[in-house]
């Protein structure tokens, strides 16, 4: 009789946008928005992380939101990308307890598959999606060169650039190496998260699950240049919306994003128009 191959099925990767938080260094403009939805020059925050996960091809994207703003995500993005084939669902973190929380919250979004995380502040110049597309198992972080590195977590390489150690806000140098907003992991991460302990800040820490795939040896970490926008501060966003213009970061969204938002705009302009005629009859 002939042996039947069987072959493992290939994960997909699923996405999260991480877009809760309280956002108190950007106070009073959050106290009747949230941050991703502030406007980093011409469109919401939100949509540059969006445009990371649909770059690479991503379908299936949650959006973790706080529940005081769920409704004002919903009317932006609930039926934005729907005809083209994206599916965008929402879940509410009712406390910012960390980021790791992204996994026990994601849990059935992620199922049996992989997942990219990207924080909902952080804009990136480079298109990661060549990456994303290649990741088959293990982690996959990206590391840029900072002049602040205590307040990030933070990588240490050895000579061959091999990452060493991962340290949260390290009150003693170990490197310049912050560890940005997108994480990539395989579906080990679900078990990983749902055994984490909060941290002394009370917080389920990112850099303890990237502590543990280093533990496994599975930890990729790859050191861009390109421009790393986190719109956490006044200055930062100010800073971002400067960048964004100046390098034309918004108008090289993917097309299928652009589409979709051009025809968000057409109809917020039909539906005024709509209403001034009302208003005269
Ligand atoms: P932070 O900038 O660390 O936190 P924050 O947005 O609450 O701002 P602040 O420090 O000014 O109070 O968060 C980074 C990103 O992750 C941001 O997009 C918010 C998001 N986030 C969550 O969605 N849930 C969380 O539990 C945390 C800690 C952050």
């Amino acid at each position: 009789m002939g042996e039947e191959t069987c072959k493992p099925r290939k994960r997909k990767m699923k996405g999260i946008i991480l877009a809760g938080g309280t956002a108190t260094r950007l106070f009073p403009m959050t106290a009747t928005t949230s941050k991703q939805l502030l406007p980093v020059y011409d469109r919401q925050m939100i949509f540059y992380p969006l445009n990371t996960l649909i770059k690479a091809g991503i379908k299936d994207i949650l959006v973790i939101v706080a529940p005081e703003h769920s409704g004002q995500f919903l009317n932006l993005l609930g039926s934005l990308l729907k005809k083209h084939d994206i599916h965008i669902s929402f879940e509410v973190q009712s406390l910012p307890k960390g980021l790791a929380e992204a996994f026990v919250l994601g849990r059935n979004h992620v199922g049996d598959d992989n997942v990219a995380l990207i924080l909902g502040d952080n804009i990136f110049e480079n298109d990661f999606s060549e990456q994303i597309k290649a990741f088959r198992s293990g982690g996959h972080v990206f590391a840029k060169k900072v002049s602040d590195p205590e307040r990030f977590g933070v990588v240490r390489f050895n000579k061959d650039n091999r990452a060493m150690e991962i340290v949260e806000k390290p009150e003693n140098w170990i490197s310049d190496f912050a560890v940005t907003g997108l994480y990539l992991y395989d579906n080990r991460v679900l078990d990983i998260a749902k055994k984490m302990k909060p941290s002394l800040r009370g917080e389920y820490e990112i850099t303890d699950v990237n502590k543990q795939y280093l533990k496994m040896k599975e930890l990729q970490v790859t050191i861009f240049d390109g421009e790393w926008l986190d719109a956490g501060t006044p200055d930062s966003l100010l800073e971002a919306s400067i960048i964004v213009k100046e390098k034309g970061i918004s108008r090289n969204f993917h097309p299928i994003l652009e589409e979709a938002i051009i025809e968000f705009n057409a109809e917020l302009k039909r539906r005024s128009k709509m209403l001034k005629n009302d208003q005269t009859k």
